[in-house]
């Protein structure tokens, strides 16, 4: 065997051996997402919000999930907010339940756009709590309205999804247990 093709092997097997060391070390898409998902609750709901942000798929810390989560959380909650406030006709109980939905629904998307500007991290799952809270009363209204079985139910079970959802991210962003 001439050197030289000794030495083309030795080329080759070294670029083999790179290819190889720099796939097992190649992150795995959505391997975060995936591995905090499945520790949640609501592992479904958590993958659809998730993976419907590019930034998720190759995320390597939950701050980038929470991020991403609360913008979609702001984003979703607030079309829901819009819808409510272009509904002009209906049953009495579903418009005074509205008047003071929106009212509430005001106040959730202004916690979540000011949660993550908190210096403290541990006030970030707080806030987006006491916006949970806030989607409560809503609820507390229509039901006291008899709107019940309204689209404000259905509504409000979403956005208490993105709100458990947000908040449990928090927590585990700073390194707290749930509640
Ligand atoms: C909010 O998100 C839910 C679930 O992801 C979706 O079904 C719904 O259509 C969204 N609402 C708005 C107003 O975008
Ligand atoms: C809303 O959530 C409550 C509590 O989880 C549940 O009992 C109810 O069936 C849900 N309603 C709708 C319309 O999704």
């Amino acid at each position: 065997m001439s050197s030289l093709s000794l030495s083309k092997i030795v080329f080759v097997l070294s670029v083999v051996s790179v290819m190889v060391t720099s796939s097992a070390a190649a992150p795995k898409p959505y391997e975060l997402v995936d591995n905090i998902c499945r520790q949640l609750g609501n592992e479904q709901f958590c993958l659809n919000v998730l993976k419907s942000d590019p930034r998720s798929k190759y995320a390597k810390d939950i701050t980038t999930l929470t991020t991403i989560a609360v913008d979609m959380a702001t984003k979703n909650i607030s079309a829901t907010r819009d819808y409510f406030v272009s509904v002009k006709n209906g049953p009495p109980a579903l418009l005074k339940s509205l008047e003071g939905c929106i009212g509430s629904y005001n106040t959730v998307i202004s916690e979540l756009m000011n949660c993550l500007k908190e210096e403290d991290c541990s006030l970030i799952s707080y806030d987006i709590h006491d916006a949970g809270d806030e989607v409560k009363r809503c609820q507390a209204m229509a039901d006291s309205n008899g709107a019940h079985d309204s689209f404000i139910t259905t509504s409000n079970n979403v956005t208490l999804d993105y709100c458990g959802l947000g908040e449990s991210l928090a927590n585990l962003m700073c390194n707290k247990n749930g509640d």
